[in-house]
């Protein structure tokens, strides 16, 4: 057997602030497979994880609950950990940002990052909310774009034409916390000089050996040029105090990172077998992989390395990146029901279907990937209940009632079965490489073979001939051993079924490399099915449920009444969508040309994040149709499309019933 790695995994530290969902479960799970695997294997893996408790969005929703951020925090996590276990996913420690150990940890490493000289400070300006008493991040302003003049945009971007910008240039900025005009303010910020370390990022990048997608990120990053970073934020914040100042904290993404260092540690204090400075010294021989979201990318790939490298530390070996989450196709959405949270899940389906599909999706790359519930329902049923747990089913029982529950001394045919074991192999560098796809389909392949084989054999028909009785003992023990070789392989991905099959097979452990030799003569107990079928019911009332936690925003002003006069100068009309594509140079827009029955009209819509263009044609909309025409960096908008939701993935646009046809007026 190969020598023993000593590997340290983590998986990105969720926010304390909501609750988890099937996107974040991509992550959790693809994570927690891995590090199965590397048990399985033998070797000595560790995962940890923490919630990500500080920053202004959660100081913010803490105060609006009237409870201390801790309290909040904690609570959320309570339920983190609760929905993490049912999904199966293991961690040796899930801990908090909001530590001893963590802010001893972030000091250390800003204390010699300044030593070292690679911290400056400089006054800058920022957006200031009066009435509130606190700098407002980016997303807390909006205003009027200045470029193509669309009202209540982001500070940041408009979500109109794309522009992006800083809180400053909005034309009428309003704080959205106090409904105050903000005004600039300067104050002194703490940078880290990340500059410096393009050369060294480089070097790591090619010792990372990252996936080729994440590369082309970077690439376009050090085209860009590597900024300085701004690590501190000024009170009222949630976070840890800048060491020898009153009122400067680290920004949450300083210690965020850290954070996964101070999991590590408050195990080690727990536990004699690990050493805190055999992962993380910079001279450490172990390997240690983050695995994280292609939205996270910046933070893991160019600052977290940079300032490990600065302040003594390791670096990571690796870090493993992956798409995003779309479900049936689109951006999860409240109204649809697809925005699922673990809860939703969990009350209506068994966990081990939704590790499967995952695994069945995933690769090494950012590609998203999409949960398609009818596929779900479809790929689960026939590959887990039809294909491999039937294998056993077909067996078991003959095993079982004819022969007192015992297995034949040997088999009947041993180069089928070292097929199997031959797999092993194949199967454990596919894993390795988060390859997880090609796992199962090498799985599943061996599943139809170990089917082909009863289904060859017969042993219902072959029990039925007195002289042919003892070989359905061979047959089934062919058969049970195939089904024992997969169930070990698939453990990493459906445990809690792999242990149940285990249990069956009465076999107190396994490793991986029991998939290559048979289990004879054992005695076997009855055998109940492991897994039954996804029942398309589940998956409705999984949604349906989804969709009444889903929260309308309340927008609804007294004061601001129009007359009818007012209203009856707009004119809605039922539009069909004839094209609709993405717009060059702007992330937020699709180009929709419509029909508004006897007319067609351009428009541009600022819901690419919700919408996947595609799913758009052929769909009827509202649109205001007499709007003046505006132009626009990409052409000329000549309507506006409704629809409602506080923007980005959740804008929903207005559907009329069935019935209504292009042109008709709205009234
Ligand atoms: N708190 C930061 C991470 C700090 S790590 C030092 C954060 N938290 S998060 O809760 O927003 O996201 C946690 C992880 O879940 C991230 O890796 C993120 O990419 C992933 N996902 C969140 N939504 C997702 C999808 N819809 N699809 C796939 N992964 C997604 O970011
Ligand atoms: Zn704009």
């Amino acid at each position: 057997m190969s020598q023993k790695r000593k590997i340290l995994v983590t998986s990105a530290l969720p926010y304390a602030n909501g609750s988890i969902h099937m996107g974040h479960l991509v992550e959790y799970l693809q994570t927690d497979i891995w590090v199965r695997f590397q048990k399985l294997r033998g070797h000595d893996c560790t995962y940890v994880c923490a919630s990500d408790a500080h920053g202004t969005p959660i100081m913010l929703k803490a105060r609006e609950l009237g409870v201390p951020p801790e309290q909040l925090t904690q609570q959320i996590s309570e339920e983190f950990v609760r929905d993490f276990s049912e999904f199966g996913v293991d961690f040796d420690n899930y801990y908090t940002t909001h530590s001893p150990e963590n802010e001893a940890l972030v000091s250390e490493i800003f204390t010699a990052l300044r030593d070292k000289g690679d911290i400056y400070t400089r006054s800058i300006e920022q957006a200031f909310d009066e009435k509130e008493g606190m700098f407002l991040p980016d997303r807390f302003v909006r205003g009027t774009c200045p470029r193509c003049k669309s009202e209540d945009q982001y500070g940041d971007a408009c979500e109109v034409c794309g522009a992006t910008y800083t809180p400053a240039d909005l034309l009428d900025p309003i704080s959205v916390l106090s409904g105050s005009t903000p005004i600039k303010r300067e104050s002194e910020h703490y940078f880290f000089k990340l500059s410096e370390y393009e050369e060294r990022l480089r070097s790591w990048i090619d010792e990372a050996t990252l996936d080729k997608s994440v590369v082309a990120k970077l690439d376009e990053w050090f085209e860009a040029g590597l900024r300085d970073w701004d690590i501190s934020r000024d009170a009222p914040y949630f976070g840890f105090r800048i060491p020898g100042t009153d009122d400067k904290y680290f920004y949450v993404w300083l210690d965020a990172p850290v954070g996964y260092l101070a999991s590590f540690r408050n195990l080690c204090d727990r536990r004699d077998d690990l050493n805190f400075d055999d992962y993380w010294a910079a001279d450490s021989d172990a390997e240690v992989y983050h695995f994280i979201g292609k939205d996270i990318m910046y933070f893991h790939t160019l600052f977290w390395p940079a300032v490990l490298a600065g302040s003594g530390f390791r670096t990571p070996t690796s870090v493993f990146a992956h798409g995003f989450l779309t479900v049936n196709g689109q951006k999860m959405s409240k109204s649809r029901g697809t925005f699922i949270n673990a809860r939703a899940y969990l009350d209506n389906l068994n966990p081990s279907f939704l590790r499967y599909y995952y695994a069945a999706k995933l690769g090494p790359t950012i590609e998203d990937i999409d949960l398609n519930l009818e596929d779900f329902i479809a790929r689960v049923n026939s590959d887990l209940v039809g294909k491999l747990i039937n294998i056993a089913s077909r067996c078991a029982g003959f095993i079982s009632k004819r022969f007192d529950g015992r297995l034949a001394d040997r088999l009947p045919d041993k180069d089928l079965f070292a097929e199997f074991a031959d797999a092993s192999e194949t199967i454990a560098t596919h894993y390795e490489g988060r390859e997880y796809s090609k796992a199962m389909r090498l799985i599943m392949a061996l599943a139809d073979k170990a089917n082909r084989y009863i289904d060859d054999h017969k042993p219902w028909v072959m029990i039925k001939d007195e002289n042919a009785v003892s070989d359905v003992q061979l047959v089934c023990t062919q058969g049970l051993n195939m089904f024992r070789s997969l169930m070990i392989y698939l453990s990493p991905v459906i445990p809690d079924v792999a242990a149940d099959a285990r249990q069956y097979l009465s076999e107190d452990r396994w490793n991986w490399h029991d998939a290559t030799s048979p289990l004879l003569n054992a005695t076997l107990p009855k055998f109940t099915p492991l897994l039954t079928r996804v029942e398309p019911d589940s998956v409705q009332r999984m949604v349906d449920q989804s969709r009444e936690i889903a929260e309308v925003p309340e927008t609804q002003t007294e004061d601001d009444t129009i007359s009818i006069d007012d209203f009856m100068k707009i004119d809605l009309r039922i539009a069909r969508v004839k094209k609709a594509e993405p717009v060059e140079g702007a992330d937020k827009l699709l180009a929709l040309t419509l029909d508004v029955g006897e007319s067609e009209t351009q428009v541009f819509a600022g819901i690419k994040a919700a919408y996947d263009h595609e799913s758009l044609i052929d769909r009827h909309v509202v649109v205001v149709a007499n709007l003046a025409p505006r132009k626009m960096r990409f052409g000329v908008s000549e309507g506006m499309v409704l629809a409602a939701g506080p923007g980005g993935e959740d804008i929903f646009l207005i559907s009329p019933d069935d019935g209504a046809k292009p042109g008709m007026r709205v009234k």
